[in-house]
């Protein structure tokens, strides 16, 4: 009934109407106040009023959101509701931890209820869109957006895709209908995580094999899952801005996967398609957007300007239009927003959620499951409860701001739990703190750059003063919050400002040090890789991040993460990621020089993909595979043993890897395609069993066709993506 209900609706409407279902402004004026009067924003609102807007981004708050509806439903002629769009990434105002991090967690279900307690909130104050997940599979962690996806694993990234989508909306089509989903967006299509250099808004040129077989993968996961919306990418791809690409919202999106949902512009990306030197003007900028498929256009206030006049040319035809609304109808339908425009406007619902005791619950968990261990040398953690004196340093420790991150807009500034509120809930220990020195100067927002502080080191001398009297020094240095996200690409990995330089006066004095990293992508510290006995990876964690990172100090929670991008030794690395390719020279067989190597560093990450510690120890044994040859199509069962050999209860991410050895185009070494995390008691021993069908063994080929290839698989199962137990099977 759903399409018969667009049908008779679509009967009612005039081009003009339906192109302003096409049309999506950002929210332009104080809504609950008075009407907006004279420039853009009284244009926007008379739009509004004429059914000339399908959709509003950044409106929020059940009172605006009604407010707008109200307009929407109640003064336009067909009353056509609104669908409220908002970056709800990494939660509404209780903050989960940034996508990065979470990701680290590698547990599926615990990313689920991430994006449900999201959508929970979110959907309280009116939203019933979320510009998320992304799912860009990215290398090169100078890119700020590192932070807002899940790393640079295509596999691991599509499970997570999936995770995020079902958290998001609901398991199918019919949760939607619930208050508490809302639709979610995969973005951005495609290939943005490939900006060369990792500045964000570059140019990207990479290879079909890298589109089909790395960039692909999650956003055909995430339509598969039943994803309601895409959103399109700044980047061009063969020199084709992707708003105007048909190729990927044509012929592959709408094509090939089916989509039945609709595509969103990125912010203005139709005008730039102007600034590229791919459309003339405003007309022709619409006339390829649409052509190439991109349904609604997000606040370049074009197509409501040219469409119309596009369609009366024969530039563009109706039935492409027609398609369109049909699409941003039928998500609308499916939302429940014609049943019920006011659906996701309930105050009191608004009250008793956001920022709910079980919300704050949820994010805890979900932060300690984020944090990775990369190194306990000395066993400095867990610390002990009682009689110790600890010296807690870094700006960071005592920062309620950083830990939320960045893409936090409903969030309030201030609000997360500081590493140093967490640490005092242990009252055994004698816990002394010293910033040693600010990190920043001057307040940093959404909008403008960080200010590091560089010349400031008043703060030295006191912290040196509490670290030599301490038992343990616990230093949290890292990124602000801010440093990471759109437009926050850096050119260095190293700790800003002046804290590498404080870290190496500290350990002058305790070289005792637990290092505790706050920080939204990956970042290079060889100096401290090599002399500082514990270094806890503990990201921008949100809301209660400050609690979790106590707890793993503390050791009431085992650290499980496993890093889902690899970690540099030096910038120069970028990109670097554990799929590569052999290439013809990969070692140094002979002693001298022409193998592809670097003469300053070796070539091998600090930390890699699929990396990170435990208070207790796992070792794997007895890795079996059913047969050593098999006919296409007939599963491979894959089994190994763990156990628990260490002195704490803990969880393992057992994972495997394939390598195709030969093939009609060349394989990468190694390919993430099964994981599994499991917990163990101390000396507990579990099996653990992976399947590889056709799906885990094929690859895409140059024009995108899907091959499994007979030939000889070596595999490879382990707790990191640099080692574990070796095999391998033949298919014939
Ligand atoms: O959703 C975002 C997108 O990821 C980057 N540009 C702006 C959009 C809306 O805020």
């Amino acid at each position: 009934p759903t399409e018969e209900r667009i049908d008779l609706l679509m009967k009612q409407m005039t081009i003009e109407e339906k192109v302003g279902q096409m049309n999506q402004y950002n929210g332009f004026w104080e809504v609950t106040g008075p009407a907006p009067k004279g420039g853009n924003a009284e244009v926007k609102y008379e739009h509004l009023r004429k059914g000339w807007v399908g959709s509003m981004l950044n409106v929020r708050g059940v009172k605006e959101v009604r407010a707008v509806q109200k307009i929407a439903v109640e003064e336009t002629r067909l009353g056509i509701p609104l669908i409220i769009g908002f970056d709800v990434i990494h939660g509404y105002k209780t903050l989960s931890p940034i996508p990065l991090a979470e990701s680290a967690s590698w547990d599926m279900e615990a990313i689920k209820k991430s994006a449900q307690i999201a959508a929970d909130e979110a959907s309280a104050v009116g939203i019933n869109w979320t510009f998320a997940p992304m799912i860009d599979i990215y290398r090169d962690a100078r890119w700020g957006r590192v932070m807002e996806g899940a790393g640079e694993d295509p596999y691991l990234g599509s499970k997570i895709a999936i995770a995020r989508v079902k958290g998001f909306q609901g398991e199918t089509k019919a949760d939607l209908l619930k208050v508490n989903t809302i639709a979610a967006c995969a973005k951005h299509f495609a290939a943005y995580g490939f900006a060369e250099a990792g500045r964000d808004y570059n140019t990207v040129d990479i290879s079909n094999s890298t589109l089909y077989n790395t960039v692909l993968p999650p956003f055909k996961a995430a339509t598969d899952a039943g994803i309601r919306t895409f959103m399109n990418s700044f980047n061009i791809l063969n020199g084709v801005p992707a708003t105007g690409s048909s190729f990927l919202q044509r012929d592959i999106l709408k094509g090939n996967w089916k989509f039945d949902g609709f595509v969103v512009t990125d912010w203005g990306s139709i005008r730039e398609m102007i600034v590229h030197g791919y459309a003339k003007d405003g007309a022709e900028a619409s006339e390829r957007a649409v052509n190439a498929g991109s349904d609604m256009d997000m606040e370049s206030s074009l197509y409501v300007a040219e469409l119309v006049k596009l369609v009366q040319e024969g530039k563009v035809k109706e039935t492409l239009i027609d398609d369109a609304v049909r699409r941003i109808l039928r998500v609308k339908f499916e939302l429940g927003l014609f049943d019920d425009p006011y659906k996701y406007c309930d105050e009191k619902r608004e009250k008793a959620i956001v920022g709910s005791k079980a919300n704050n619950d949820g994010v805890l968990d979900m932060a300690k499951k984020s944090i990775v261990l990369l190194k306990n040398d000395k066993n400095l953690l867990p610390l002990k409860k009682s009689g110790q004196k600890i010296a807690l340093i870094g700006a960071l420790a005592n920062d309620k701001n950083s830990p939320l991150g960045s893409w936090r807009i409903a969030a309030d500034d201030n609000t997360a739990v500081s590493v140093l509120e967490g640490m005092q809930q242990y009252k055994g220990n004698q816990l002394t703190f010293e910033k040693g020195a600010d990190l920043t100067i001057g307040k940093t927002s959404f909008t403008n750059e960080v200010v590091l502080n560089t010349t400031d080191k008043s703060g030295f001398e006191a912290a040196k003063k509490v670290a030599a009297n301490a038992d343990v020094v616990v230093m949290v240095l890292g990124e602000v919050g801010f440093q990471t996200g759109e437009g926050r690409s850096r050119s260095n990995l190293d700790l800003p400002g002046l804290q590498q330089e404080l870290l190496e006066e500290i350990y002058k004095v305790n070289p005792n040090i637990v290092l505790v990293l706050n920080n939204g992508r990956p970042l290079a510290l060889p100096w401290a890789a090599k002399n500082i006995p514990t270094i806890v990876e503990a990201w921008h964690l949100g809301t209660q991040a400050g609690n979790a990172v106590a707890q793993v100090l503390y050791g009431d929670y085992n650290p499980s993460g496993k890093l889902p991008m690899s970690f540099p030794r030096n910038v120069g690395q970028c990109p670097i990621y554990y799929n590569n390719y052999s290439t013809g020279r990969p070692g140094n067989s002979d002693t001298n020089v022409f193998w592809s190597h670097y003469t300053d560093v070796e070539k091998t990450p600090q930390f890699p993909f699929g990396f990170g510690l435990s208070y207790t120890t796992f070792d794997y044994k007895n890795l079996k595979i059913n047969k050593t040859a098999f006919a296409k199509g007939e599963p491979v069962t894959v089994s190994v043993e763990v156990t628990n050999s260490g002195n704490y209860d803990g969880k393992e991410v057992v994972q495997l890897y394939i390598h195709d050895e030969f093939g009609s185009l060349a394989r990468p070494v190694k390919e993430l395609k099964g994981f599994e995390l499991i917990e163990l008691k101390k000396g507990e021993t579990k099996t653990v069993s992976f399947t590889l069908t056709d799906k885990e063994l094929g690859f895409y080929n140059n024009d995108g066709n899907y091959l499994v290839e007979p030939g000889t698989f070596k595999i490879m199962v382990g707790g990191s993506s640099d080692k574990g137990l070796e095999s391998g099977f033949e298919l014939k």
